[in-house]
């Protein structure tokens, strides 16, 4: 499809056609130059099915208001007040308009215009439909938020379900049921503490990083981030005094953290069971690793923008999602091996601890190494799974791949930010934060696409090595990515079961 640019300030968002999933969509753009815009796009109308293919500009000529492709509103995802994510904002039909509330503070602002009756204004964006000029098919395109930069679309995501798609319904409901069975066996304690419920993100974080049983961990996480996006928690208290301290290592129940299974002991039939074990274990440690960066490094930032913690509290519900996805499967593949029976590791904390004292250091080696590495490993990984004619395993993996370029993209907005604060160059900083917080080779084979997609062009990361000092890292083979870990064991399990 051509999707060349039909006025000098607009970008380009999809066919209208694939609009009609969700009625707002989160869009996370990036411009040639590297910067980020994150906006939400609405479409108000619930029909759209039947429309003629024409050409139509904004205001879309000859067109009743009340017709779809007069429908759809783009404004910048953060709130202009204190900056709430506006996602989860009510709309309101009022006498001037359409306004979007703020679930935080319920300012209001015209989807149209940005204006508030409290004098602020919201950055809104014009939507265009306009036909495709090769396929003949309605597209939409947005004003770009800045004139004299080329935009793209890196993620469109839906917003009106956390589980976006069939699939992923249908696994969630599965992993809802696994996830039940693995609460009844811990007698684990209620969602809101029974001493009393947080307050602040910050507190909800501390307080998952300490909850030690994963599906109790994943359901404080579900509840938080629920509670943050639809403004029940309008405090984020990072700029509280005397925020509570994350723990230095979160704790593990026994179960999940013993090693109980030799993996070159396992069956055949149990290698892709060992490989959604150890994968589980990661995304265990991820969502870990989504609420360390907000409460560890939170307060020490104060002026980190509140989209810092909407980006993060989304990264740590897709986590959660994939521990739940993963553990659901593992359930389905193989009942005698439930997530917990098989070892564990936890080498992605290590490097959480090497990075411990440096938001720069936590977002260069957590997410744009160990992360960006997982995008090089996972195509492999669900190719196994396919020649093994798996296909609900191939199925949950690609929702994760998908959703962990993202994540990717996340660790890269906030590491270019925190290098613009501080004057530096992302790219020669990059490599001197490797240099010194991690050991051996940035390994490929890369997956060049996908990190370029995520923002990491290959003067990131290409004849890059790391010299961190023995002292630093007790344990060498805690340099092995995780995700390589994962492989590694699933690669023993396969050799040993032939
Ligand atoms: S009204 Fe939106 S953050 Fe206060």
């Amino acid at each position: 499809m051509a999707s060349e640019t039909p006025e000098p300030e607009c970008f380009f968002v999809s066919p209208y056609a694939d609009l009609l999933t969700h009625n707002r969509f989160l869009l996370t753009l990036r411009s040639q130059e590297g910067r980020y815009h994150s906006l939400i796009l609405f479409r108000l109308s619930s029909v759209g099915e039947q429309i003629d293919a024409r050409s139509y500009h904004t205001p879309n000529e000859g067109l009743p208001t009340s017709h779809p492709y007069n429908q759809l509103y783009a404004m910048e995802s953060t709130c202009p007040h204190l900056g709430a994510d506006m996602s989860h904002a009510e709309i309101e039909e009022c006498e001037t308009g359409i306004v979007a509330v703020c679930p935080w503070h319920r300012y209001d602002f015209d989807l149209r215009t940005g204006h508030s009756e409290t004098g602020l204004r919201a950055c809104t964006y014009t939507v265009q439909v306009k036909e495709d000029e090769e396929d003949r098919i309605p597209c939409v395109w947005i004003q770009s938020p800045e004139q004299g930069s080329k935009w793209r679309v890196l993620e469109r995501r839906g917003i009106s379900e956390e589980f976006a798609d069939p699939v992923k319904a249908k696994l969630s409901e599965e992993s809802a049921t696994s996830n039940d069975s693995i609460s009844e066996q811990a007698g684990v304690e209620p969602i809101i503490p029974l001493d009393g419920e947080p307050t602040t993100l910050i507190q909800w974080a501390v307080l998952i990083l300490n909850t030690p049983n994963p599906t109790l961990k994943v359901q404080r996480t579900q509840h938080a981030v629920h509670l943050f996006r639809t403004g029940k928690l309008a405090s984020i208290g990072h700029k509280n005094k005397n925020p509570p301290i994350p723990p230095a290592v979160p704790p593990r129940e026994e179960n999940y953290t013993r090693n109980t299974v030799d993996p070159r002991k396992l069956a055949k039939r149990k290698n892709a069971a060992v490989m959604l074990h150890a994968l589980a274990n990661i995304e265990q440690w991820a969502i870990d690793l989504a609420w360390d960066i907000m409460a560890r490094f939170g307060p020490s930032h104060p002026d980190i923008p509140p989209a810092f913690f909407s980006d993060f509290a989304r990264m740590a519900l897709d986590e959660s999602k994939h521990f739940s996805l993963l553990v659901s499967r593992l359930a389905a593949l193989s009942p005698s091996t439930p997530y917990g029976s098989l070892p564990v590791h936890a080498g992605l904390w290590e490097s959480a601890t090497v990075t411990s004292t440096s938001l720069r250091s936590r977002l260069a080696i957590i997410h744009l190494v160990h992360e960006a590495r997982g995008l090089d490993v996972n195509p492999g990984t669900i190719e196994r799974f396919r020649r093994s004619g798996d296909k609900e395993s191939v199925a949950t993996l690609e929702v994760i791949h998908t959703d962990e370029v993202t994540h990717v993209t996340t660790g890269h907005r906030w590491f270019t930010w925190i290098c613009e604060r501080d004057g530096v160059d992302p790219v020669s900083t990059f490599r001197e934060e490797v240099r010194c917080g991690w050991r051996g080779d940035i390994k490929g084979p890369f997956n060049a696409e996908a990190r370029e997609t995520a923002g990491l062009t290959r003067e990131f990361y290409e004849d890059l090595h790391g010299e961190m000092d023995q002292l630093a890292v007790q344990n060498q083979e805690s340099q092995q990515t995780a995700v390589e870990r994962a492989s590694a064991d699933v690669t023993v399990a396969y050799e040993a079961g032939k």
